[in-house]
């Protein structure tokens, strides 16, 4: 093989595994059924098809991807959540033959989406593992690969799992927040990544990946750097975290609420920023944005601050979720009121 073919192989096998980490997140951070999915499984099997000649034949050796004995030395994000997602469900060689279909495609996306799934043989893909003596691997016994992974399987997970007791999945954030940045890259409808809320108790999450995607989505016509995307999009993710604080029955009160209980649901900004103040390894507009989300750039809003607004303005981190927030409210059943259709002019 000459170098130019191996380069040119190993950019449509980067191609093959961005798009098939993608899908794989789409379907753990919705489900199934989103519209998305249909169309993220078809790249997939297109760029798949691309660089299947025979056979792939795709193996995990001590942390690393080696495809059709090429060693893929990329440690991009996306292939470490492959080599993370296949090394959770026992898998460390897959043979994937000519021939394989969409359907096929679509079955080892959601078997790998979700943690509960076992990936099973399909007739043209066939999961194993390598027979090899891995001494080096168990000596050093991934654990540090391991305990990034668990438990990112979904948006879902990481903030319901979230209480005010228990430590965030940080690294579980950040995987989600990196796959909306790659994707945005490439597809042109934003309105496609918004997740319809189904049932009040979905709310709390799909209202959060909601406002980190049309946060992400605005910082990124403004031209920002992705450093700063990806800053955005996670203080996006955690802007309600200060609900967990908040009774319930005040947060789905259908009825008007009492001044004592309004006040109570305004300290959620307050709650949010002093939890995730303490957690070093997020972003510092984190608890910023947390903080400010819900003030106005007239100064009016809350928490209302002492000093005068010329003084402390709202950060622009905090104005671009405030807009991202009021929009998908908006566009949300609550239980108080029926939300606004977005798709008419
Ligand atoms: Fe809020
Ligand atoms: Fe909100």
């Amino acid at each position: 093989m000459t170098q130019e073919v191996i380069e040119e192989t190993a950019d449509g096998i980067e191609k093959f595994i961005t798009s098939l980490m993608v899908a794989t997140s789409n379907c753990s951070l919705y489900t199934k059924e989103h519209e998305s999915f249909d169309e993220l499984a078809k790249r997939t099997h297109v760029n798949l098809v691309k660089i299947l000649l025979e056979k792939l034949d795709i193996m995990i050796l001590d942390n690393e991807l080696i495809i059709n004995k090429i060693p893929i030395r990329d440690s991009g994000i996306h292939n470490k959540n492959f080599i993370n997602r296949l090394k959770r469900k026992g898998v460390s060689r897959i043979n994937i033959d000519r021939g394989v279909s969409i359907p096929e495609i679509r079955q080892m996306i959601i078997e790998l989406a979700h943690s509960g799934k076992e990936l099973k043989n399909l007739p043209h893909i066939q999961f194993g593992s390598v027979d090899v003596n891995m001494l080096a691997s168990e000596q050093n016994d991934d654990r540090d690969a391991y305990s990034a992974s668990k438990g990112l399987d979904t948006v879902k997970d990481i903030i319901q799992s979230a209480s005010p007791f228990k430590k965030l999945n940080v690294l579980g954030i950040e995987e989600v927040v990196l796959n909306f940045i790659t994707t945005f890259k490439r597809e042109a409808s934003i309105l496609k990544f918004l997740s319809p809320v189904k049932t009040f108790d979905e709310y709390t999450y799909t209202h959060a990946t909601n406002v980190a995607v049309l946060s992400v989505f605005q910082a990124q016509s403004l031209g920002l750097s992705d450093e700063i995307l990806h800053e955005i999009g996670v203080a996006g993710l955690l802007h309600d975290a200060g609900k967990m604080f908040i009774s319930k029955e005040i947060l789905d009160k259908k009825g008007k609420l009492t001044q004592e209980e309004f006040a109570e649901i305004q300290n959620h900004t307050l709650h949010g920023a002093r939890y995730l103040i303490k957690i070093e390894s997020l972003p510092r507009i984190a608890p910023v944005v947390a903080f400010e989300h819900h003030m106005k750039y007239d100064g009016s809003g809350y928490p209302r601050l002492l000093l005068n607004s010329n003084q402390q303005k709202q950060q622009i981190y905090s104005q671009i979720v405030a807009i991202s927030d009021f929009f998908d409210a908006l566009r949300s059943n609550r239980p108080y009121r029926k939300g606004m259709d977005t798709t008419t002019s």
